[in-house]
């Protein structure tokens, strides 16, 4: 990696955000990797430490270029369910909350990024500072919906929206060359324009009442501990009540990395 020095702030604080997660790794581990550009940063840094201490890793990938990226690094990635079960998690986010829920699937990828998290026993995020908010929803809601009937999908969401009083939001059908975007797993995404998600459990169970949403964008409660990265090289945790205690002497060793 590159000297701190030289990246922009906000890839600093990746990357400082990135270097006290790899520090929570340790030989033997099953590892989740995350998508998108705070997670490739990590990736990096996990590779370059696992070559360096010789660490015996296996890594599950949540998308098609985390795995094409941790390979060509080194990493031994495998299948999810070859692994069976994960230590630990860490990814990206669009947004973290104070109670550590998320908006993710910026990168179109959380579908792959939930059941990888939901199948570890800790889910650890990584963050810029213009991650943090004190309410979920100024950045879109990714929600990921099967091509068959979707136009009728999305009238459904437009449906729950308002029955949850959150109006007539603009939804647009992601796009990427000029045509759908195409997620991993061959669907579509749909961007909720929300503006402000007071009641974010809510809206989960409504869009996941709706036949064609394969998944939303909200992690809630799935994450355990949240990395904030600064431009300085210092980082800020946010933590839940599980992360306290196992993850603690590790984290306060890390911690000003
Ligand atoms: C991928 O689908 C997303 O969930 C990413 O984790 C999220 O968008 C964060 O991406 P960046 O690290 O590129 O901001």
């Amino acid at each position: 990696m590159p000297d701190i020095s030289d990246l922009s702030p906000s890839d600093a604080a990746k990357l400082a955000a990135s270097r006290a997660a790899v520090k929570l790794v340790r030989d033997g581990m099953k590892l989740g990797l995350g998508t998108g550009s705070t997670a490739v940063i990590m990736v990096r840094v996990l590779a370059e430490r696992a070559a360096a201490e010789g660490l015996t890793l296996r890594c599950a990938a949540t998308s098609k270029a985390t795995a094409e990226l941790a390979t060509s690094l080194g990493l031994r990635v495998e299948n999810l369910d070859d692994i069976g079960w994960l230590d630990m998690t860490i990814d990206g986010a669009d947004e973290v909350d104070p109670d550590l829920n998320l908006i993710k699937g910026g990168g179109g990828a959380h579908l792959r990024e939930k059941i990888v998290a939901r199948a570890s026993d800790r889910m650890v995020v990584i963050a810029d500072p213009g991650k943090v908010v004190e309410t979920l929803g100024a950045y879109h809601l990714p929600v990921e919906v099967i091509p068959f009937g979707w136009k009728v999908t999305e009238r459904l969401i437009r449906e729950a929206l308002d029955a949850q009083g959150l109006g007539k939001r603009p939804i647009l059908l992601r796009q990427r060359d000029g045509r759908p975007f195409q997620t991993d797993e061959g669907n579509l995404i749909l961007d909720l324009s929300l503006e402000a998600i007071a009641d974010p459990h809510r809206l989960a169970r409504g869009l996941s009442d709706i036949p064609g949403v394969v998944e939303h964008g909200l992690f809630l409660g799935i994450c355990d501990l949240a990395i904030i990265g600064q431009p300085d090289g210092n980082v800020t945790l946010l933590r839940s009540e599980a992360a306290e205690g196992d993850l603690d002497p590790v984290l306060d060793a890390g911690e000003n990395a």
